[in-house]
């Protein structure tokens, strides 16, 4: 145990006591509620007493510090055991519950909403909307339950008038996912009267205080409690710290956090309205000279108005439910029978009781349709596991005991059983049974008073069944007249018949109990009324026909037929026996852990404890008992195999499995590892340990070894995970092969389909179209159509005779420097070259060309002539002439054809060649029209420029024949090829493609430039060329203005 308590604050734990007495139980108890212990153990019991005042006990940082630890680890709290329950629940997936039980105002309602508020701080890290939903819902439904449950009586001014009985579900992760209220016997009688000091139920005054004028005279209420019946008595009467106005507030708000619309929150406030109007109702008789002699009437007929108005039905049909009834008759028939003034109050007392009862059991059910868990499927989530927390009225007694608190400690004897069942008895059998060395603790066993209420035909509950089903007058008095015959040898049973020198009780009304918490007498009066918990059909029906569907859902059993005959309903007595075993039934199902709270004092004042009232509440809770036995016993025992399950690897013989001859000889030695012997005892088949201290050390050493496991299995888990995804990856690559492999296989096979006609002369496969290949085949793809083209072109050049080549030659050479820079380049027609020869282009002077070709062959040694044409120039001068144009394998002539083809200007194609035209003076001397010459005279030839060369030709974009040649040295040439047969033939591709093939055979580069303003040079001057197309130009002609030339060229 942590020290934060001193020896000062007395034991934390009764069972450490030095002698257990009374004497030093309370005198521990005193030493601790004086220090503010209000909490003290026994063993994994807690003990609670209501300090009545507010201590630094709970919060955030103190959930902190009793999260995640052991019960021991720290002094005694409500945490501690919240805790405990939560880590049971988590560690071995067990139901468990918490009881809470205690008097009335011991501080059960409180214990068990810190309770709450621990299990929502410790849950839902991972915060899932889901869950804080339901977190929110569990902890406002308290706040809503108290408003309609809860009343001030005498004992506490925040009475629980109902049992009430929650379960949280929780999924594997342990966080709540759900929950259901169970709630038990509401004290309905408190509707119609409260004892004095005593007030009606809170959402009474809530509405009457906390809701605003508007709403107020909707509902014809005036906020004054003293003007209704209902309310008068408790209308001085506030709760303590109370603001009603402000608990109205947070009830409204509650109800909007749970999920009650706003027309359900305006239907429940409509309800509690019509119940205080119903309370105010009142008949008389009208007398004689009246309306209608002997006949009842209502004498406030507002009052009904506003009825009618609240539970939205017929002003008429209220009036006539609450004056009479209807009946049917043997025949079916039905016949309306008045009611007289008794009979009229009885009948709407009943009604106002019956619509708070169904009030408050439909806000449990809407509660719990909004908490209860949805779409969890056990094979997919896992089984949900529950906290149940049980917060039941405690036992009561008052001047004068009724029905209700007859049944309120009937249950506690209940519970009261089941708490030494399973604490006191069930503990010592399970000693003999194992066979532990043990000496028996004597405790009062309360049985036999619940077999006095309980027992068939002869118990307290039948015989009030049977005087209430028996035909004819059966009174209270007769009903107590019956248990004395059956009970007056039963030593807890006594009346005034029975003792009738016992003036405590009155005779013919009293008869007493002695429960286990003390002796309690009830007074019959009201008994077989109650129990019979009657009420006419006709308000049924009514109320089922509302046009309100909140308050018509509260009345299912409405729709009933009133000629139909039914069962008769269980009794209000049978129907809460039932619930009671059903409880106990159910929270025997689960590992108890118990809160038994006890009152310090009857003046709910703090620091005051007083010693007689304690001492009576600790024997009745056997408190004492619950200290020997559990001193003597042992703090846990658990099953061998499930101990080792626990345990095992904290020891080397048992982890992973132990070769021990038998699961107890294995625990054996585990513990002796531990040294934990001396604190054990060995039973049959289970191991029983003294302290907790020696769970908490085994606990340690498990925690300290369970990160290594995890990571132990988190490896192997990886491990697995890789190989699995290692097999995977391989999966996928022998997939992706084969689909490779396929798809590779598709397009080859698809390729030899297409190509098998491509050998097919004359087009060899021309209008092939290329499959699109798979990506990996792309770069082989390329290469194949890069050899296709070549394997075809082959095929194509293979065929054209060698007298073709040339041309074709010279075609390819035009068509890689003009191809898609000029429109038309003349590649479709066969090219002549040698124009001026022919006798259709040159039909009147090709003789003459012929003898001029030859005298240059003498001179020159040309071996082919490569172009011919008749040209139109135009000089520097900006004169246009017609010349004629030669090209030969070794120059460029400009001929004069009207002077015979007399040569004008001859360039020589490659500078080397005018190196020996310097050389060979001859020669030189017909090289005509050279660079520096103005005025060309063939008779003095002027010298030839240093590395004289054609360089380069320019032609235009169009189809004009406009040609410019450059050559270094000379003025550069501007001509248009003209006077061709046909006419404006398209010969400038022709002189481009021999010269640019010539060329590139010869080695070097030749420059063709393609522009629409071609730039040139004429003695150092840069002049500009263009092309301007007319239509009526009859032949193409040469102009110039502001220094640049226009060729007009006669466009069709
Ligand atoms: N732990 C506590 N700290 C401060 N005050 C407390 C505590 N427990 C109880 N009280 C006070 O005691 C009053 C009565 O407590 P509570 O309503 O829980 O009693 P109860 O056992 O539920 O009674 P009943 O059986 O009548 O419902 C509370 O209103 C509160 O003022
Ligand atoms: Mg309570």
């Amino acid at each position: 145990m942590e020290d934060e308590e001193g020896p000062e604050c007395g034991k934390p734990d009764f069972v450490l006591l030095d002698q257990v007495t009374m004497d030093d139980f309370m005198e521990n108890l005193k030493i601790r509620f004086q220090k503010g212990r209000i909490y003290t153990y026994i063993g994994e019991v807690l003990v609670s007493v209501n300090p009545y005042e507010e201590l630094p006990l709970y919060g955030p940082e103190a959930i902190a510090r009793y999260q995640g630890r052991e019960l021991y680890e720290r002094p005694p709290h409500l945490y501690a055991v919240a805790n405990a329950a939560y880590r049971a629940m988590k560690r071995r997936s067990r139901d468990t519950c918490i009881v809470i039980s205690g008097e009335s105002g011991a501080g059960k309602t409180e214990a068990s909403k810190h309770i709450m508020q621990y299990i929502a701080a410790v849950t839902n890290p991972s915060q899932r909307a889901e869950v804080e939903r339901v977190k929110d819902v569990l902890l406002k439904s308290t706040c809503v339950l108290e408003a309609f449950g809860n009343a001030r009586t005498n004992r506490n001014h925040n009475s629980s008038r109902f049992g009430k009985y929650m379960d949280i579900n929780f999924d594997f992760k342990g966080d709540p996912v759900g929950g259901h209220i169970h709630s038990y016997l509401l004290e309905k009688s408190r509707v119609l009267k409260q004892h004095v000091g005593e007030r009606n139920f809170h959402a009474f005054y809530q509405v009457l205080r906390g809701c605003e004028d508007e709403e107020l005279r909707k509902l014809h209420l005036q906020r004054n409690p003293a003007l209704y019946n209902f309310t008068r008595q408790g209308a001085g009467l506030s709760v303590l710290d109370t603001d009603e106005k402000s608990h109205h507030q947070a009830v409204t708000e509650a109800m909007r956090v749970i999920g009650f619309s706003p027309e359900e929150v305006d239907s429940v406030h409509r309800i509690l309205a019509a119940i205080l109007h119903l309370g105010n109702i009142e008949f008389v008789e009208v007398e004689e000279g009246g309306l209608e002699q002997g006949r009842l009437a209502v004498t406030e007929e507002v009052l009904v108005d506003h009825v009618a108005e609240l539970t939205a039905t017929p002003r008429e049909l209220v009036l006539r439910c609450l004056l009479a009834r209807t009946v049917a008759s043997g025949g079916r028939e039905l016949i309306e029978k008045g009611h007289t003034a008794a009979e009229a109050s009885y009948a709407r007392d009943a009604c106002a009781k019956a619509v708070y009862q169904r009030l408050f059991e439909w806000v449990v059910n809407r509660i719990n349709s909004v908490m209860e868990t949805r779409g969890r499927d056990p094979r997919r989530d896992g089984k949900d596991t529950v906290i149940g927390v049980l917060d039941i009225y405690g036992f009561e007694v008052f001047p004068v005991n009724s029905f209700e608190q007859f049944c309120i400690n009937y249950c506690n004897e209940k519970l009261q059983q089941l708490f030494i069942q399973l604490i006191l008895k069930q503990e010592q059998e399970e000693y003999e049974r194992e066979g532990i060395t043990w000496q028996t603790v004597e405790y009062f066993n309360n049985a036999t008073i619940v077999d006095l209420v309980e027992r068939p035909h002869r118990g307290i509950l039948a015989v009030l069944d049977e005087a209430c089903s028996t035909a004819g007058p059966i009174t209270d008095r007769i009903f107590l007249q019956t248990l004395d015959t059956h009970h007056r040898h039963h030593p807890h049973y006594t009346s005034r018949q029975l003792c009738p020198t016992d003036k405590t009780m009155e005779f013919g009304r009293d008869f007493r109990i002695k429960h286990y918490a003390g002796d309690v007498t009830y007074s019959v009066e009201g008994f077989i009324d109650k129990n019979r918990d009657f009420l006419f059909q006709d308000f049924k029906r009514l109320l089922y026909n509302s046009t309100d569907p909140t308050l018509r859902a509260m009345w299912p059993d409405g729709q009933q037929d009133i000629t139909e005959v039914t069962k008769r309903p269980l009794t209000a007595g049978t129907l809460f026996k039932n619930s009671m075993v059903a409880l106990v039934e159910n929270l025997a199902s689960k590992e108890p852990f118990y809160v038994r709270c006890i009152k310090p004092n009857e003046d709910k004042v703090a620091k005051k404890l007083d010693e007689g009232h304690c001492r009576h509440q600790v024997a009745y809770l056997g408190l004492l008992e619950n200290v020997r036995v559990r001193r003597a016993g042992f703090a846990s025992r658990q099953p061998y195999p499930r101990f080792l399950l626990r345990y095992k690897m904290t020891c080397e013989y048992t982890w992973p499995n132990h070769l021990l001859g038998s699961d107890k000889a294995a625990v054996g030695a585990l513990l002796e590892q531990h040294g934990l012997q001396g604190d054990v005892a060995f039973g049959h088949s289970k191991l029983f340990i003294r302290s907790p201290r020696t769970l908490v050390m085994l606990e340690q050493s498990r925690a300290c070894l369970i990160p290594i496991i995890v990571l132990l299995l988190q490896k192997a888990w990886r491990g697995t995970l890789a190989r699995r995804y290692c097999r995977r990856l391989r999966a996928v690559y022998t997939i992706m092969r084969s689909f490779r492999r396929h798809k590779v296989r598709t397009h080859l096979t698809e390729m030899q389909r297409r190509f098998q006609a491509a050998r097919q002369p004359p087009l060899y496969g021309r209008d092939l179209v290329w499959p699109p290949p798979p990506a990996v085949l792309q770069p082989f793809q390329d290469i194949c159509q890069a050899l296709f083209c070549r394997w075809r072109a082959r095929q194509l050049v293979k065929n054209i005779p060698p007298s073709d080549m040339a041309q074709i030659k010279a075609k390819v050479a035009a068509m890689r420097v003009l191809q898609e820079l000029r429109q038309d380049w003349g590649c479709r027609r066969a090219w002549a070259q040698d124009y001026l020869s022919s006798a259709t282009d040159n039909p009147t002077a090709a003789d003459l060309f012929a003898q001029r070709l030859k005298t240059l062959r003498e001179k020159d040694g040309f071996r082919a002539v490569l172009f011919s044409s008749h040209v139109r120039k135009v000089n520097r001068f900006n004169k246009s002439r017609d010349r004629a144009l030669l090209l030969t394998d070794r120059h460029l002539y400009k001929l004069e054809p009207g002077r015979q083809y007399r040569v004008m200007r001859a360039v020589p194609l490659d500078a080397r060649l005018s190196e020996e035209g310097r050389d060979a003076a001859g020669g030189v001397g017909m090289l005509l029209g050279c660079g520096a010459c103005l005025t060309p005279d063939p008779e003095t030839p002027p010298p030839l420029p240093a590395a004289a060369q054609v360089t380069g030709l320019s032609v235009t974009s169009g189809r004009d024949q406009l040609v410019v040649l450059h050559a270094r040295g000379y003025d550069d040439l501007v001509v248009c090829l003209h006077r061709s047969r046909p006419p404006l033939d398209n010969r400038v591709g022709e002189l481009v493609g021999v010269l640019t093939a010539h060329c590139q055979g010869e080695g070097r580069a030749l420059e063709v430039r393609v522009s629409d303003c071609i730039p040139l040079t004429q003695r150092g001057a840069r002049r500009l060329v263009s092309v301007e197309p007319r239509p009526e130009q009859p032949e193409p002609d040469f102009r110039c203005s502001h220094g640049a030339f226009t060729l007009l060229w006669p466009s069709s």
